[in-house]
């Protein structure tokens, strides 16, 4: 349903969803005891704030046909037959609102991350991890920010929070142990790096340029701590608390690869199921999944997700193959979603993304520089 505004309204919007939490929060007395990785990434986390106001032209008039200037080979019915069938005007509409269901995403992604980081900032026994956390928080606020003023101020369609992701934020938050959230962020974290730097890249609007560019910095710091912070964590947990964290991660991956998509676009835009069906089978959408997971999947050897239920879940998905070998190797290759088209742009792709993968997997392991 869209309002006079041209604003996507639905269930939850306006108003407040109450998620119930629990857990302790930690008060540290050892103040002499230094993480001088933390340590290096929170000097980082001070001296790259940046003010989501002040350092964009937000006056910039976005193109009303196609708001933040992406290739159409990024819509996700692109390559199919309706896609070339459809008039420019219908084709308007699909750009407008696919772009502002991605991006009303990630915005209510940013709140989640705002909210679990203040429970995760209290629980956690290290001073210096406290401090880094506090600024991820305003790093999420700002992104918060960002987004919404880009997506209900700019685009001017904004999208309620899907119900796949709504399911995954109520597991994480309302789970005793705030190393639940930590597992969802981090997943969330690396499909919102893999949507900003393709997009930092490729949009043609400068103000969405500069947005991403900006906002993927951020993301490659906190994906940095996170692996620091969750290796440790889950380095001293018995198999079955890393099971049971194992079972959450594949969960949010389930999340990701099968239920994460737009239906709610083709629904708002009158189109039937079966457009909805093509749109999550078709060569754009694989293409992001697969880069979603060359990301994800190395993030969970990482921290220490990745034992035989992992690997197993994974295979089930057809995902164990983005892990990372001894010596990088095709992770592109013939795969288990059969496409031969997305096959053929995967490999063309890979070179590129291999340096993003490895960029941020330096990241996680030196915590001594940003993207
Ligand atoms: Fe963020
Ligand atoms: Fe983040």
């Amino acid at each position: 349903m869209v309002n006079s505004n041209g604003t996507a309204v639905g269930s939850g919007q306006p108003g407040s969803w109450k998620v119930p939490t629990r857990g302790d929060a930690t008060f540290q007395w050892d103040y002499d005891s230094h993480d001088e990785q933390v340590l290096r990434l929170y000097a980082q986390g001070k001296e790259r704030q940046w003010n989501a106001a002040g350092e964009l032209d937000w006056e910039h008039e976005l193109d009303p046909d196609n708001p933040l200037g992406i290739p159409d080979e990024f819509v996700p019915i692109a390559g199919t037959r309706l896609w070339e069938r459809l008039p420019e005007t219908e084709r308007v509409a699909v750009r407008r609102h696919t772009q502002a269901w991605a991006y009303s995403q990630t915005l209510h992604g940013e709140q989640f991350a705002l909210v679990g980081l203040g429970r995760l900032c209290s629980a956690m026994d290290d001073v210096d991890a406290k401090l880094f956390a506090a600024t991820q928080m305003m790093d999420e606020a700002r992104h918060v920010e960002g987004f919404n003023r880009l997506v209900t101020d700019k685009i001017g369609i904004r999208y309620p929070l899907c119900g796949p992701l709504r399911a995954m934020f109520e597991d994480a938050l309302h789970h005793p142990d705030p190393d639940f959230f930590g597992i969802a962020g981090m997943v969330l974290e690396n499909l919102a790096l893999v949507m900003l730097t393709t997009h930092r890249s490729r949009l043609t609007d400068p103000l969405g340029r500069a947005f991403t560019e900006y906002v993927a910095r951020d993301e490659a710091r906190h994906i940095a701590f996170g692996r620091i912070y969750l290796r440790r964590r889950f380095s001293g947990l018995s198999t079955p608390e890393l099971r049971q964290r194992e079972e959450f991660a594949l969960d949010c991956c389930r999340v990701l690869h099968q239920d994460f998509a737009a239906d709610a676009v083709w629904h708002t835009l009158g189109f039937g199921r079966e457009v909805a069906e093509a749109a999550r089978t078709s060569v754009p959408e694989i293409l992001h999944r697969r880069k979603v997971f060359r990301h994800v999947v190395p993030s969970l050897q990482d921290i220490g997700l990745f034992g035989p239920r992992m690997r197993e879940g994974l295979e089930a998905m057809g995902l164990l193959r983005f892990a990372r070998r001894p010596r990088f190797t095709d992770p592109g290759g013939p795969g288990q979603e059969g496409s031969p088209a997305a096959d053929a742009i995967a490999h063309a792709e890979t070179a590129a993304r291999r340096q993003d993968i490895e960029a941020v997997a330096r990241l996680g392991a030196t915590a001594g520089d940003t993207a």
